[in-house]
This record gives structure tokens, sequence and C-alpha cells, in this order.
């Protein structure tokens, strides 16, 4: 039997005994700790916990957490790190004033994307996603959910849901998989829109579903994208091949995206940048969670998801990165994590419950994941000395993370 201790911690955070829930309204404000503490990991899994005055003696492995704070990973709910190249083209062409809508409806933006994934192998997306998720890793995420929707035909979508399997048989930290055929038309189908959704509905999902490629279905439900009708139309076909719905929803405009997830039964309905009172009241007879992608509006400069409106109205939240070339070329949820505190007022304790406990929600897997829980698996961050957990969103700029654990193995351990 394989064990870890990590001893000397400073400060143990986001404790949850086995009964947890999702937390919402003024349960997200609370991120139980335990100061001077022990973990101790076997096989993978969270063994026990508590006071070094408690700490056993002896394991395989010793790791000393002096100075450190421990936290579960982040669990990113959220986020499309399969893709061909960057897009820094369209980010000078914004600094310019062309908006982020200009650029898609000129023929920029997903299907640029999508023009380049058609011309690259699924090898290299392979190794390029493979490498950005060594990236997050890196940044502290331990677990995350990859969407597709750079493909845009049956054979491009196939070939990313098919690197995101290959990405979850080699990584050891839970992967799940978004099919978002619906994420922009195709160029060819731009004055036949229902041929492509057909194509997605009658060629793609029965393909996807025999071949268990996908964990969910997503549609980019939005102003200049898909309407409510067709977001409709393809999540009841999606639930008939067993697939749950996490969409894309309310970010360019008041889409009517957060009533047609509910309707559904969505996991979760994400961005949420323009949505008022009624949105807020149909979430709030929901078990469909609000999730919000503060680095998104950094980047394209848009408003931020009224976050604290919503936590105030009693409603959970959770927190994701939205990593993808085009509206947020970053995964870094430090980073995100400054953003929740300054641009949305969460507290440090409520942006940190945000995207590890409720992401792993989003992802149903808060089973196994998201908190400091007995019989969890062993997915930490071990911080370098700080003097508090505030200080973590604080000083923005400086990277606080020493090692990244999955399953009790580290997976990224800083230089120094
Ligand atoms: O979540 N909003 C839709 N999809 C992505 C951005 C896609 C892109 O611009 O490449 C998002 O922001
Ligand atoms: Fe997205």
């Amino acid at each position: 039997m394989a064990s870890t201790l990590i001893k000397n911690i400073k400060s143990l955070c986001g404790i949850q005994d086995k009964s947890h829930s999702f937390l919402k309204g003024e349960a997200l404000s609370v991120l139980n700790q335990i100061d001077e503490a022990y973990i101790l990991i076997e096989n993978g899994r969270l063994e026990d916990f508590g006071s070094m005055a408690e700490c056993p003696e002896r394991a395989d492995e010793i790791i000393d957490a002096t100075g450190s704070i421990v936290l579960p990973s982040w669990c990113d709910s959220h986020t499309h790190i399969v893709f061909a190249s960057s897009r820094e083209k369209e980010f000078v062409q914004r600094i310019k004033g062309v908006s982020y809508e200009e650029i898609a409806a000129s023929g920029g933006g997903i299907l640029n994307s999508a023009k380049k994934l058609a011309n690259t192998s699924e090898d290299e997306l392979f190794e390029s996603a493979s490498k950005r998720l060594e990236e997050v890793m890196a940044f502290g995420t331990g677990a995350i959910e990859i969407k597709s929707g750079y493909g845009l035909s049956f054979e491009s979508e196939i070939k990313m849901l098919r690197v995101i399997q290959r990405l979850k048989n080699v990584y050891d930290l839970p992967i799940k998989a978004n099919f978002l055929g619906a994420h922009a038309i195709p160029t060819i189908y731009k004055d036949n829109r229902e041929v492509y959704i057909d194509i997605i509905i009658n060629k793609m999902l029965p393909y996807i579903a025999d071949h268990q490629l996908a964990d969910y279905i997503d549609v980019f439900c939005d102003t200049g994208f898909y309407t409510v009708e067709e977001t409709d139309q393809i999540l009841k076909a999606g639930a008939k091949f067993g697939l749950k719905a996490k969409i894309h929803a309310n970010e360019l405009g008041n889409s009517g995206g957060v009533q047609v997830g509910i309707k559904n039964n969505a996991v979760s309905v994400d961005h949420l940048e323009q949505i008022g009172d009624n949105e807020i009241e149909a979430l709030k007879k929901s078990n469909t969670i609000p999730t919000l992608l503060p680095s998104c509006s950094f980047f394209l400069n848009i408003p931020y998801a009224p976050a604290r409106k919503m936590i105030d109205n009693g409603l959970g939240i959770c927190l994701a990165s939205d990593y993808n070339p085009g509206s947020t070329p970053s995964g870094k949820i430090p980073f995100l994590l400054s953003l929740a505190c300054i641009k949305m007022k969460l507290t440090p304790e409520e942006a940190i419950n945000a995207i590890t406990m409720n992401g792993a929600y989003a992802m149903e897997i808060e089973d196994d994941y998201g908190s400091i829980t007995r019989g969890k698996y062993a997915n930490l961050i071990i911080t370098k000395n700080v003097s508090s957990l505030a200080y973590l969103p604080y000083a923005f700029g400086s990277d606080h993370i020493s090692r990244t654990l999955v399953k009790g193995k580290t997976v990224f351990q800083a230089a120094n």
C-alpha cells in the first residue's frame, strides 16, 4: 500500500464532511480549515487528516509543508483546450475597435478556428492539447471538462472528441468530454442552417453515442449563433442518447438560453454575462448550476456576470476558465480568482469554493473530488510559503503554487 504524509501544513482549507452539498448563498463563504495540520494519503485517496498533534509518524513518502496552505485542486468545468492555433490577429483587431460579433460575422472567430482544425491532424491536436493540460495542472487544475466545437463537420467533431478520449486514457485527472457541434453555423450552411442541425442530430449524435465519445452536450445559445428553438431541438436529441446538457448561454445577449437550459434539465448554464432578475428567479427554482467565466469578461472587455447579486439572492455559483483561443486564451485559475474577487466582489473563500466544490458538482464528480473529505481522491494544491489564504488572489501577478497532486501523485512541482 503506497502512503504519503503531508505534514506541518500551515492551513488545510476546503474541508467538508461526507454529506456536503452544492454550496449556495451564505454557505459559499464558509471554507472550513484546520491550522497546523497533516494529511495522510493512501492509494491515492485521503485516508485521514487532522491537527499536527495527532500526526502519524510513518508513511512511504513524507512531504514537509511548513508555511504552505493545502487546498483541493481546481475543478475547471468549462474549457475548449483542443484547438489548432491561437487567434492573436483578432485580439489586435478588437484593440482597434472591431467587435467579437463583427469578427465572427465576417468568418473569423469560431469559423477561423474550425478552418485551421480541419487541416490539423489528430496527433498534432493531441500534442498541443496535452501541453495545455500540463500547463493548467501547473496552475493547480486537477479535474477538467473539455468541449469539441471547433470541428463543425462530422469528421472534425469526431476528431476532436477522439483527442479528448486519448487525453482521458493518458492522464490521471478526471476529464469530461462535452460535444459542442452546435458552436457556430458552418459557412456552407449559412443559408440552410437546418441541414447542419440535421447532421448534428442524425449523423454526429448517433456515432458519438455509439462510440461513447461524449459525457455532455452543449449548444452556443446566443445572439448570432443558435436560437432558443434550435437549442431546444438539439438538447432534446442529445437527451435521447443519454447526454445531459451543459450549455453556453447569455454571453452576448439576453438570449433565453438560461430558460431553455433549465427546461432541458441542464447540469449547468454557462457565461450569463447578460442576465436579469427573470433568469435569477428561474435559476433559484432549478437544479441547474450557473457557471460564470470571469476571464472571458476580462479578455473580451464585456460585462461580468452579476455574481454578487446571484449569491446574495441565495444562488450557488460555479466558476470556470473557458480556456479557448478566441475569448479566453488562459486557463490560469489563480488569476481568475483575483478577477472573481476584484471584479465580481467575491470573497476569497467564496471564489475558492466556487472553483473547487461547486466545480466538481458542475462535472458531477463531487463524490470523489472538490474538497478535503476522507475517502475522496487526493487531488491537492500545496502553495509556496504564503501569509494567508487571501494572499493568493491579492498578489495576482505571482505564482503561488508549489505542487499539484492528482490521486496522491505529484503532477507538477515548482522549481523553487
Ligand atoms: O465560451 N462563446 C462561445 N464559445 C467560446 C468562444 C469561442 C471562440 O471565440 O473561439 C466561449 O467564449
Ligand atoms: Fe466556452
